[in-house]
């Protein structure tokens, strides 16, 4: 097996809970579908790429294109079961702890912005917009995936009346967010939005406008 290339020294983590039980949840969604999804999110980022909220990293086997792949995730024991993704692809991988809103990089320093399953949880998603047109270099793009409120009125009711109690257990995330239109009101110019047919799910690229 090839070595990683780093290893991270981390303190102790406050959401270990959630890192232990959630690739039990994600990774049979993978295998049902979903996996193909991550591989249209990564498969085509290139050069060097930023993936803000990695989690434990289901991610980083899809990345084709890439040269440096750099994650970002403020829950270091969801990096912490990263690591032996790294190990999985030819692609240098860099894990990083740090917050999403404040990212620790200079402006303009990434040519793909990655997020998956994330513009849910992190806190302020405007802010985080901000911050990744930041360090996104002018030719940038921000690729997306991401559940969001159901374009269905009736899925979408249910979602309002559900997401009070999701929040709670699953550590922030806003179940009927309107992803779409955070992302349409930020600085960045969608160009590409796919939806699912309960319109529940959507996949798209934005560039920095
Ligand atoms: C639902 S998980 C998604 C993980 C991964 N992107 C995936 O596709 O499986 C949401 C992730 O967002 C991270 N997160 C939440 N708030 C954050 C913040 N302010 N900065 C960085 N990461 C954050 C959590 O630690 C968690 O790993």
């Amino acid at each position: 097996m090839a070595q990683p290339p780093y290893r991270i020294a981390m303190p102790k983590a406050p959401h270990a809970l959630f890192a232990r039980i959630y690739d039990l949840f994600m990774v049979p969604q993978d295998r049902f579908g979903l996996a193909h999804q991550r591989t249209r999110l990564c498969g085509p980022a290139e050069g060097r790429v930023l993936e803000i909220a990695i989690g434990t990293g289901l991610n980083i086997p899809h990345y084709k294109s890439a040269d440096t792949v750099v994650g970002i995730d403020n829950n270091p024991a969801m990096l912490r079961r990263a690591i032996r993704r790294t190990w999985e692809t030819k692609i240098t991988v860099d894990l990083v702890v740090a917050d999403a809103r404040t990212l620790p990089f200079p402006d303009r320093s990434f040519d793909s912005i990655v997020v998956g399953f994330s513009l849910c949880t992190i806190p302020d998603p405007a802010t985080t917009l901000r911050e990744l047109h930041r360090v996104a270099a002018p030719h940038a793009e921000l690729r997306f995936l991401e559940h969001v409120r159901s374009a269905q009125p009736s899925m979408a009711r249910r979602q309002d009346r559900f997401a009070p109690m999701w929040e709670r257990v699953s550590g922030g995330c806003r179940a009927n967010q309107e992803t779409a239109r955070l992302i349409d009101e930020s600085s960045w110019l969608i160009e590409d939005l796919w939806s699912s047919d309960g319109g529940g799910l959507i996949q798209g690229t934005a560039v920095a406008g």
